[in-house]
């Protein structure tokens, strides 16, 4: 009876052991997550603090039914001009309803909306033609809005 007493005493000993382990171990765990995921979501809260190379500003306007994109210099034109190798930062917005920014090619894709301004970093490498087009129902002319992005 004694013997039983105390191998039982030893299982609980183990359990209790393996229970503070697995607590231990799971809290390491959600602090490595929790870490790692802190830092993934500071490049997305604020990426212009990521970046350390010189970059231009192009405004991008979305409207029904076209785009219009104006540089730095204060130009502006409805195809948009990128040189290779640049980096730019878009600052995207829209005249009147809600449009989407959609470079298929690029990998791009962001929502254009009324009153507030969405980013996005580009840097192309490989000079060529892109197309742009919208990718949110926007009215009658919707299909229309699709125009070239020239990277030189
Ligand atoms: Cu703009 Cu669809």
């Amino acid at each position: 009876m004694k013997r039983l007493s105390s191998s039982r005493t030893d299982h609980n000993k183990i359990f209790k052991a393996l229970e503070i382990a697995t607590i231990v171990a799971t809290s390491l765990i959600l602090a490595y997550l929790a870490i790692i995921s802190i830092e993934g979501l500071q490049v997305l809260w604020a990426p212009s603090t990521q970046v350390s190379e010189p970059y231009t500003v192009i405004k991008v306007e979305a409207y029904q039914f076209g785009w219009r994109f104006i540089y730095p210099n204060g130009s502006s034109s409805s195809t948009l001009y990128l040189e290779k190798g640049k980096l730019y930062r878009l600052d995207i917005t829209s005249r009147d309803v809600a449009h989407a920014f959609f470079v298929p090619e690029l990998g791009l894709k962001i929502d254009a909306i009324p009153g507030y301004i969405n980013t996005l970093w580009v840097k192309v490498d490989k000079p060529g033609k892109y197309t742009l087009v919208c990718a949110e129902l926007c009215g009658v002319g919707h299909y229309a809005m699709i125009v070239d992005i020239i990277v030189e």
